[in-house]
């Protein structure tokens, strides 16, 4: 990821501040009309997780640049999201109904650039994540042969 798209997505980050409860409220509405069957995975009360969502979305893209904390915080959080049973499949999901709803927030700033820039981001964060969701797996067969 090229450091002038993290000043891009951080620049969008901070536009967004004022509103990222609204966005986040927009995202998940998107998200349960779209793929209902994942509405199950999250608990009843969804207005604490698009806080903690909207809170880790902001605090992840700003540890980019350092980047030995950054893994280590997707890391944990894509092992958190295969305990609570997020497939691999479903990042390709969220990431169409994300964008949908930060190009809704952002209008005529999610240019084809900024668009690009996030689908950087998203890449980056969701690749390090299901290496963290896939870590316990190889770690148990590893110990499994011995090792
Ligand atoms: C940029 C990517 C993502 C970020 C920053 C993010 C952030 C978070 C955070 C902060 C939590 C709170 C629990 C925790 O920290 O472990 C959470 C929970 C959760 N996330 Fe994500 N998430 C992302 C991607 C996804 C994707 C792709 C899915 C797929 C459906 C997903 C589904 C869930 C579910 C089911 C929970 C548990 C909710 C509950 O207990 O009510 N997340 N996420």
């Amino acid at each position: 990821m090229m450091p002038e798209q993290v000043a891009i997505v951080l620049a969008g980050v901070d536009r967004l501040r004022p509103r990222m409860e609204e966005v986040a409220d927009d995202f998940y509405a998107r998200l349960f009309a779209r793929h209902p069957e994942l509405r199950p995975l999250f608990s009843a009360d969804i207005a604490l997780q698009r806080r903690k969502f909207a809170d880790e979305l902001e605090l992840i893209v700003r540890a980019i640049p350092d980047f030995g904390s950054f893994v280590e915080r997707a890391r944990h959080l894509g092992a958190r999201h295969a305990a609570h049973g997020v497939r691999v499949a479903s990042y390709a999901q969220v990431r169409a109904v994300l964008f949908e709803a930060i190009g809704q927030a952002l209008g005529d700033d999610w240019t084809e650039e900024t668009e690009a820039a996030w689908g950087s981001a998203y890449t980056l964060i969701t690749e390090t994540m299901l290496l963290g969701a896939a870590r316990p797996a190889t770690r148990g067969t590893l110990r499994g042969r011995g090792r």
